[in-house]
């Protein structure tokens, strides 16, 4: 039987890491193409461009880097070492093809990362924080291996950061964070054609005090 693509309507009903392993695992080899490309993806190029505008310097992890496009942007932007952590062995194998990451290791985000306490200066993540993946439990861990003063930039999808508690978590997360500020963005571009084509996330930019 022909292979059924996975669709973003699949990525947003999973229930557990383990069902995102295997989801991803399943869309590694044709996400750019066929949910990327095909949906006018824009969030990875907004999340970048933030992260830049708010002067954001590497070392940089990046998180849920999925097959690297955010990555990508970033190193167009002149920003480097970039890593790249995912729970997909696979999605993190098409992120090494792209070449611009220094070291890329899997992790579930919701257990940890394992890297050392304040390794780096800049954390990226972009299309991670939404429904059926991380909620706001993932941030402690990305607190951890970010240096005092490190520059934060994490797309949180809109309606999950209502549903999954995040105002409350920044809240709760105090003088820990400094400098909060979420900015509105589409998640699509104009030739998006989805049911999700209008959806917006909120890139939370931050720095760790
Ligand atoms: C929508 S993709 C985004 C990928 C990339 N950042 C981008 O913007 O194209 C979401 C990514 O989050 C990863 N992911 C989902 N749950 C995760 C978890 N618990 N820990 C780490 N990565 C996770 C998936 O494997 C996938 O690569």
């Amino acid at each position: 039987m022909a292979r059924k693509p996975p669709e973003l309507k699949d990525a947003y009903s999973l229930k557990s890491p383990e069902d995102s392993r295997r989801l991803y695992a399943d869309w590694a080899g044709d996400y750019d193409e066929r949910f990327a490309a095909l949906e006018d993806y824009q969030l990875h190029v907004h999340t970048a461009r933030a992260f830049v505008g708010a002067g954001g310097q590497g070392p940089v992890l990046d998180v849920g880097a999925g097959t690297g496009l955010c990555g990508a942007v970033l190193a167009g932007l002149g920003v480097g070492p970039i890593d790249a952590t995912d729970i997909s062995a696979e999605m993190l194998t098409e992120a090494l093809k792209k070449d611009v990451y220094r070291d890329a290791f899997e992790a579930d985000l919701t257990e940890g990362i394992p890297a050392p306490r304040d390794s780096y200066s800049g954390i990226v993540s972009s299309g991670t924080f939404t429904h059926g993946h991380v909620g706001p439990e993932g941030i402690e861990a990305l607190l951890r291996v970010a240096r005092p003063g490190a520059q934060f930039a994490v797309s949180i999808n809109a309606a999950h950061y209502e549903s999954a508690g995040f105002a409350a978590a920044f809240k709760a997360l105090g003088d820990r964070i400094g400098g909060l500020s979420l900015t509105e963005v589409p998640i699509y571009g104009d030739l998006a054609v989805g049911p999700n084509r209008d959806d917006t996330a909120l890139i939370a930019l931050f720095e760790k005090s």
